[in-house]
């Protein structure tokens, strides 16, 4: 798939398959395009844990983590837990007032979820949750910036066709 074909594919999925599991290798690719994300100053200020197994059993009861139902039919989580900022990064946000770890934590989001659709993957990226209890069951006390739900979905959902604002209303050329 070039770019274009991966964004076009990549959908947020509230409908796993609980019959399968997302493979090492495949979540390890996914991993390693997220790490080779920029960011300000190359801090690379955060770190994703890889949940699988009874840890996301634990994750995936949404009664407890506050995300939504559908995780139950998921197995495997990454994680974004900030970090700290290097010296550079952090003068540079505190001169700018510019939030630079949200920004870095998004790029390599996104970079993880577009790899997973070239993988074959369907992800969610999720900021809602109770962040004291995704802290309790990864064993941090650094702040969640966000959980991706990894799996496959079910061969009844759909692609759907994207709804996002036009050309004229979100680009300026100037
Ligand atoms: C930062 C961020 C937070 C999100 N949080 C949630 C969430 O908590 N629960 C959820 O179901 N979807 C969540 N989403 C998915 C968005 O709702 C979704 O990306 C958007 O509606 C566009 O749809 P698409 O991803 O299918 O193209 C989040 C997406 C982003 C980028």
């Amino acid at each position: 798939m070039d770019f274009t074909e991966i964004a076009e594919k990549r959908q947020s999925c509230r409908s796993y398959d609980p019959a399968r599991t997302v493979e090492k290798e495949r979540l390890d690719s996914c991993l390693e395009a997220a790490r080779l994300a920029p960011s300000a100053c190359n801090a690379q200020p955060f770190t994703m844990y890889a949940v699988t197994g009874d840890k996301a059993k634990e994750l995936s009861d949404h009664k407890n983590s506050g995300m939504g139902k559908f995780v139950e039919d998921c197995s495997t989580f990454v994680v974004f837990v900030e970090d700290s900022y290097n010296a550079m990064a952090k003068t540079g946000s505190v001169l700018t007032g510019l939030d630079y770890r949200s920004i870095d934590i998004g790029i390599a989001c996104a970079y993880l979820t577009a790899e997973a659709t070239e993988q074959g993957l369907d992800t969610c990226i999720m900021a809602y949750f109770s962040n004291k209890k995704v802290q309790e069951i990864l064993g941090t006390r650094k702040k969640i910036m966000l959980v991706v739900a990894f799996g496959y979905r079910k061969a009844d959902d759909p692609q759907r066709p994207k709804k996002r604002k036009s050309a004229d209303e979100i680009v300026k050329k100037i």
